[in-house]
């Protein structure tokens, strides 16, 4: 069984006041280290770079609260190509901030051809559940696993089409994913409840249809509807639907390290600080009928 750190909240730049206000309701952060760094280019020397200034606020943080590192650019659904690079600047990163745990999304968004090694999609795209693709994802993160001593998970992807013809559901997709591969889960509840709504199917039993024991990091947030879709915009608070499935699957997860409340700062002004502060102690009250948190 894994020790539990708690509730905590993907870094954005709105929060610093927060930070000041209310340090004691935040058990860890988590950041995207790739918004803290300048990616010059597959094989240019000296490939990325950070400002001195980031540098020094994520140290900061991290004096302050433990780190996770949320990753958007392994692109491990890109067939037929690792970035090695990518993976070395990596454990650079972890070297230096000893995140507790790495993630990445199960999805690409990253292309090549014969001429261009990368071209950005801008999108996180969805892939097929399917063998192929398990055995494809799995040899790049025993790769990881290798070099990176942490937990390393995948996280399940919102998508808006659906791929026909699947061999696998999701949550079973999930479970071989994880037996073969070693890769714990960070489960999103939001791009769950984003799926069934736009997609028609039952949230609790999508959940229990994975392997729970595999759940390291559960992630929740709120979304919108435009034109015909529900949105995983991260636009402020969590849902019902999402609090009640918190509630449900909390207690059936032996291994959960933590709970990260997602929002963009861009919808900072609907919540304030103390909206922030209320969604906190919510995942809080929820995640303390079934967890001892651990402090490190
Ligand atoms: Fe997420």
């Amino acid at each position: 069984m894994n020790q539990f750190l708690g509730v905590g909240i993907l870094y954005n730049p709105s929060l610093e006041t927060y930070f000041n206000l209310y340090p004691d309701s935040i058990n860890y952060i988590e950041i995207i280290p790739d918004i803290w760094f300048t990616d010059n280019g597959v094989g240019q020397k000296d490939r990325f770079t950070m400002s001195p200034g980031y540098a020094s606020k994520i140290h900061k943080l991290g004096e302050q609260w433990p780190l996770v590192a949320h990753h958007v650019g392994f692109s491990l659904g890109t067939a037929g190509y690792f970035d090695n690079e990518y993976l070395e600047n990596v454990m650079k990163l972890q070297e230096t901030y000893n995140f507790a745990w790495n993630s990445d999304h199960l999805s690409y968004s990253k292309v090549h051809d014969d001429e261009v090694t990368e071209y950005s999609t801008c999108l996180s795209l969805p892939l097929p559940f399917d063998d192929e693709v398990i055995d494809m994802l799995s040899s790049k993160i025993k790769q990881i696993k290798q070099t990176i001593q942490t937990p390393f998970l995948m996280e399940n992807n919102v998508y808006f089409v659906e791929i026909k013809k699947e061999q696998y559901a999701e949550g079973a997709f999930l479970k071989k994913l994880t037996e073969k591969s070693g890769c714990g889960i960070l489960l999103d509840l939001h791009n769950v409840h984003a799926n069934a709504t736009n997609f028609k199917f039952d949230r609790k039993a999508f959940v229990d249809s994975i392997d729970l024991s595999t759940v390291e990091e559960m992630h929740i947030a709120g979304g919108n509807v435009v034109g015909e879709m529900y949105l995983d915009s991260h636009s402020g608070r969590c849902n019902d639907e999402v609090w009640e499935l918190l509630d449900y699957v909390v207690p059936k997860c032996p291994n959960l390290r933590g709970v990260t409340f997602e929002f963009h700062e861009s919808y900072f002004e609907t919540m304030g600080n103390e909206g922030i502060y209320e969604q906190l102690e919510m995942a809080r009250s929820i995640c303390s009928k079934y967890k001892e948190i651990v402090c490190l």
